[in-house]
């Protein structure tokens, strides 16, 4: 092949690879089947980021047409020629010129401030959202799961505890409050608002706000160890009357199970096996009852007691949720009820047997180092008791 030819060659080869990039560009503007896009914000704070990105990456993008072309243009000027002379047939040098070098310094410079003043102005604003929100969850990351507490009666004491999905009322800003149990992760919720760390030791503040009642996914973004791509999170927004239903019921006490049944047994189980780690509202870490109805032990962040009541996820209300594990397996063998105040349909009790039988199986865990479900070597007895006692936890 000639020189010509393969010079040819790569430059087809440029103009397709850019194509394709332009193509698929353009194709990741839908939702569909793509719940972590950025592309198509649901709320006020995500609204605001894109209404920057959108002149930014005009500008981007006409700076970069102008760049490429230029670099195509004056490879193709000033290409070697057959009959060129080195030392001779050189282009003239302009090393040296101050005014282009002025333009070219100056030229971007006021570019880039222009954008600076777009992107600290919205900086700014989702920091008043944040400070201006009109209820607050805190949130808190954990290998490998999210928990949410809520304070609704402000007295600095949570009075709710639940995991995987955080439930918001649609239209209000929620000030969000990132911590970490262990590791650092990420909290991002694509459609909601951009990424924040959850770091241990400190506290970053979010603002959220879903525009419509539905259910916003979120994933882990920092590495957190084995199982970082199975911490997910979900936003359910609800309307205000389906909130204040959900409130209701998360602060009322776990259900009973009848006396002399399968899942009275399998809180007898619970008690003496799960409760050193979960959290069933009204019992101590021991799975002793205790006057006081939510948190026995406040302090456990810090990772004081590595292993205790409040370090797995509070399983006081686990059918209200629709999905386990670090929201990664359904809790209902059916979804139609998906984004509906209180789910319903069939307990998936094969899944959580699974679960039970053998967590590694189904996502990584370093349970050697209090990190993940360890297997407690359970007998399929205990396994169905179990699983009768926990599937009643609406
Ligand atoms: Cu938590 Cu990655």
């Amino acid at each position: 092949m000639t020189k010509r030819r393969q010079r040819i060659r790569a430059a087809g080869l440029s103009g397709l690879v850019l194509a394709g990039l332009t193509l698929a560009g353009c194709g990741v503007d839908a939702r569909e089947g793509r719940p972590l896009t950025t592309l198509d914000p649901q709320g006020s704070q995500s609204g605001q980021i894109q209404n920057l990105v959108k002149p930014v990456f005009i500008v981007a993008g006409i700076v970069f047409v102008l760049v490429e072309g230029l670099i195509v243009w004056f490879m193709w000027r000033y290409r070697r020629r057959k009959d060129d002379v080195d030392g001779v047939d050189e282009p003239v040098q302009i090393h040296g010129n101050s005014k282009a070098e002025w333009a070219w310094t100056i030229g971007p410079a006021i570019l880039l401030a222009v954008l600076a003043v777009g992107n600290v102005t919205t900086i700014w604003a989702l920091e008043r959202d944040q400070r201006n929100a009109k209820m607050e969850v805190e949130v808190i990351g954990q290998q490998w799961w999210w928990e949410f507490r809520y304070d609704n009666n402000a007295d600095g004491r949570p009075d709710i505890i639940t995991a995987q999905q955080m439930v918001i009322p649609a239209g209000t800003t929620v000030r969000v409050r990132i911590r970490s149990n262990d590791v650092i992760h990420s909290f991002w919720i694509p459609a909601l608002n951009g990424k924040k760390d959850a770091v241990p030791g400190r506290e970053h503040a979010i603002a959220i706000q879903a525009d419509k009642p539905g259910i916003y996914e979120g994933q882990c973004t920092e590495y957190c160890g084995l199982s970082h791509g199975y911490m997910r999170m979900q936003v359910k927004a609800l309307s205000e009357a389906d909130y204040a239903v959900w409130v209701a019921n998360q602060v009322k006490p776990a259900v009973e199970p009848i006396q002399g049944t399968e899942a009275a047994e399998g809180r007898v189980l619970f008690q003496q096996r799960c409760m050193s780690c979960h959290q069933i509202n009204g019992y101590n870490g021991k799975g002793e009852l205790t006057t006081d109805a939510v948190q026995p032990d406040p302090d456990y962040l810090g990772a004081k007691h590595p292993l205790t009541a409040g370090n797995a996820p509070n399983l006081t209300h686990l059918m209200s949720r629709e999905r386990f594990a670090g929201n990664m397996f359904d809790l209902y063998t059916n979804e139609d009820t998906a984004g509906a105040a209180t789910p319903t349909g069939t307990p998936n009790a094969g899944l959580l047997g699974n679960w039970l039988r053998n967590p590694d199986l189904m996502k990584p865990m370093a349970a050697d180092q209090n990190r993940g479900m360890p297997n407690l070597k359970l007998t399929e007895d205990e396994i169905r008791k179990l699983v009768a006692y926990i599937t009643l936890l609406k």
